[in-house]
C-alpha cells in the first residue's frame, strides 16, 4: 500500500491554534440555521416535512434542519442509485480512489470549520471534534489507498494452458445508516468505503445530526463525485429505514447505531421480497459493555487516568467507552479513590469553552435514558461521583462513578451510552478478565498491568474485538487499530483494518483457456 500515516491531532496548547478554532467556530455560528435539501441525482430537493437539528449544549439553538424524505423520494433515490450502478461500476478504481484523496484535502484545508460544526451539531469538545474530523481524512486517506491495493483482486494459480483471475467486483445499492456519535468520522467512512470499491448509496445519516452529512456530501460533490453515487435521504428510521432495508433492489446495509436497531435491520434484511435476486449483506457495528481491568501489579495512575478518560470522554457516548472497570482487589480501594479524585476534577459546561471536559449528551432521549440508570445504579452500588444531571439550558449529566456494584447488577451488564461508569472487585486477575467476558457483547476492553504473564493471558482470553494494554479502551486509529467487536457488538467488520473494503465487494472468477 501506498504510505499512510493518520492525521495528526490538533494541539491546543498552542495558542494559533487555538485562535484558528475559535473563529472557526465565529463562522459557523454565523451559518447557524440554515436549511438543507435532500440530495437525488444531484438534484436539490426541498420537502415540506423537516428534521430539525438543535445544539444539545443549548437546547433553544436551531444548528440547522434538513429536507425529510418520504418513501416516494427515498424510491427516487433508489431508482437514482441504481442507475447510477450500471456506470459507476465500471469507473476503474484509480478514479474512484481519487476523489477521496481529493476530498481528504479539501476538508483537510477546512478542517477546524468542519469540527466546529461537531461541536456545535453533536456537543463534542474541540479534542474530541478535532479526532472526529481526523478520521474522517484518514479514512479518506485509507480507503483510498486500500482500494488501490485490491483493485487487481487476489493472485491465483494458472495452470499452462489456462490464465486465472480472481477480481472483486461491486455489490450494488448500499444502505448507509450512520450514527451520531462519529457524526463525521463513521458516516464518511462507511460511505466511501462503499463507493470507493464501485457501488453506489443512499445515505440516511442520524436525525440530530444531520447537518455536517450535508456538508460532508457537498465536499464529495467537489471533489468531483458524479451525481447519483451518493444520495442524501435523512429520514425516519420507521418510515424510510425499514422501506430501505425492505427494498429488493437494496444489495447490502451499513449500519452503525444501537444493538437494537441493529438486530432488527439483520432481521428485515433477512427476508427476500419479490423482485430480488440476491441475499442481502448485511454489516452492523453496534454496541459495547466495554471494560477496563486492574491488576495487582499495575501503574495506577495510569489506571485511574484510563478509566477516566474512557469514560467520560464525549460524555461516554461512545461504543469504545469504559462503562466497566474491574480491579483486583489488592488495589480496589485506592483506584477508586483515584478515579473519585479525578472525575470529580472534571469540568462540566458547553463545548464551546475549551476548559470543559464533558459536554452534554445528545438529546432528551438519552438524557432520560442516562439519568434512569443513574437512578438504578443508586440502588445497584455506592454513588462515589457524580449522579446529577441539569437541562435546563442543555443535556448535561455530571461523569458518574458508582462502586462496590455487583457483577450481575444492570448497569454492570446493560449499555448505556453516557458518563456512567460501575466499577467492581475481583479475587484475581483471572476472576477479573471472567467478570469482563461476562457480557453479550465483545467490542473494547483493556487490562493495565506490569506482569507479562497476565498480559499474555489477556491476550488470548480476554474475548474483544479491540484489546488494549496499558491504555484506555478508547480511541482506535484508522490503518493502526481495525476498530470492531464479537458477539452483540456487530458483525466484526474492522472498520479502517485492511479487509474492510472487501466486505462491500464479491469476488470473480475468471479463466481463460489459452
Ligand atoms: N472508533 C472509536 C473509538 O475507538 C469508537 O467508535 O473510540
Amino acid at each position: 500500500m501506498i504510505s499512510y500515516k493518520h492525521e495528526p491531532f490538533t494541539d491546543f496548547t498552542v495558542n494559533t491554534n487555538t485562535e484558528a478554532y475559535k473563529a472557526a467556530l465565529e463562522l459557523v455560528k454565523n451559518q447557524l440555521g440554515n436549511h438543507y435539501p435532500l440530495v437525488i441525482n444531484g438534484e436539490r430537493i426541498t420537502t415540506e416535512q423537516k428534521i430539525n437539528s438543535y445544539n444539545p449544549a443549548k437546547k433553544s439553538e436551531l444548528i440547522g434542519s434538513v429536507s425529510k424524505a418520504t418513501q416516494e423520494l427515498a424510491e427516487k433515490a433508489m431508482t437514482s442509485a441504481y442507475s447510477t450502478f450500471q456506470e459507476w461500476q465500471y469507473i476503474s478504481a484509480e478514479v474512484r480512489a481519487n476523489i477521496l484523496f481529493k476530498a481528504a484535502a479539501i476538508i483537510r484545508r477546512r478542517k477546524h470549520e468542519f469540527s466546529a460544526w461537531l461541536t456545535y451539531e453533536a456537543g463534542k469538545p474541540w479534542n474530541e471534534a478535532d479526532a472526529d474530523t481526523a478520521e474522517a481524512i484518514d479514512f479518506l486517506e485509507y480507503y483510498g489507498r486500500q482500494m488501490l491495493t485490491i483493485k487487481d483482486g487476489q493472485p491465483v494459480e494458472s495452470r499452462p494452458g489456462e490464465r486465472n483471475r480472481y477480481d472483486y467486483i461491486p455489490l450494488g445499492v448500499g444502505v448507509i445508516i450512520s450514527p451520531w456519535n462519529f457524526p463525521f468520522a463513521i458516516m464518511a467512512g462507511t460511505t466511501v468505503a462503499a463507493v470507493v470499491t464501485g457501488n453506489t448509496v443512499l445515505l440516511k445519516p442520524a436525525s440530530t445530526t444531520p447537518v455536517i452529512a450535508y456538508k460532508f456530501v457537498e465536499v464529495l460533490e467537489e471533489a468531483g463525485l458524479p451525481a447519483g453515487v451518493v444520495n442524501f435521504i435523512p429520514g425516519s428510521g420507521a418510515e424510510v429505514g425499514d422501506y430501505l432495508v425492505d427494498h429488493p433492489l437494496t444489495r447490502f446495509i451499513s449500519f452503525t447505531g444501537s444493538r437494537d436497531v441493529g438486530l432488527r435491520i439483520n432481521q428485515r434484511a433477512s427476508v427476500v421480497n419479490e423482485g430480488q435476486i440476491w441475499i442481502k449483506r448485511v454489516i452492523a457495528e453496534m454496541g459495547g459493555k466495554d471494560t477496563i481491568v486492574v491488576d495487582k501489579e499495575a501503574d495506577l495512575e495510569l489506571a485511574a487516568d484510563s478509566i477516566v478518560k474512557s469514560a467520560f470522554g464525549f460524555s461516554g457516548q461512545k461504543c469504545s467507552a469504559c462503562s466497566r472497570a474491574v480491579i483486583v482487589e489488592d488495589v480496589y480501594d485506592e483506584i477508586v479513590k483515584r478515579v473519585e479524585e479525578k472525575t470529580k476534577a472534571l469540568h462540566v459546561g458547553s463545548p464551546l469553552d475549551p476548559t470543559n471536559y464533558t459536554g452534554p449528551v445528545i438529546d432528551q432521549a438519552a438524557f432520560n435514558k442516562i439519568t434512569d440508570y443513574i437512578e438504578i445504579g443508586k440502588q445497584e452500588g455506592r454513588l462515589i461521583a457524580g449522579g446529577t444531571a441539569d437541562q435546563s439550558e442543555g443535556y448535561f449529566v455530571h461523569p458518574t462513578v458508582f462502586a462496590d456494584v455487583s457483577v450481575d447488577a444492570r448497569i454492570m451488564k446493560e449499555e448505556i451510552f453516557g458518563p456512567v461508569v460501575a466499577i467492581t472487585k475481583a479475587a484475581n486477575f483471572e476472576e477479573a478478565i471472567k467478570i469482563a467476558n461476562a457480557t453479550d457483547y465483545g467490542l473494547t476492553g483493556a487490562v493495565i498491568s506490569t506482569n507479562r504473564t497476565n498480559i499474555e493471558y489477556a491476550r488470548q482470553r480476554f474475548h474483544v474485538g479491540n484489546l488494549y494494554f496499558n491504555r484506555g479502551c478508547t480511541g482506535a486509529i484508522v490503518g493502526y487499530q481495525p476498530f470492531g467487536g464479537f458477539n452483540m457488538s456487530g458483525t466484526d467488520s474492522k472498520a479502517g483494518g485492511p479487509d474492510y473494503l472487501q466486505l462491500h465487494v464479491q469476488a470473480k472468477t475468471t479463466s481463460e483457456a489459452l
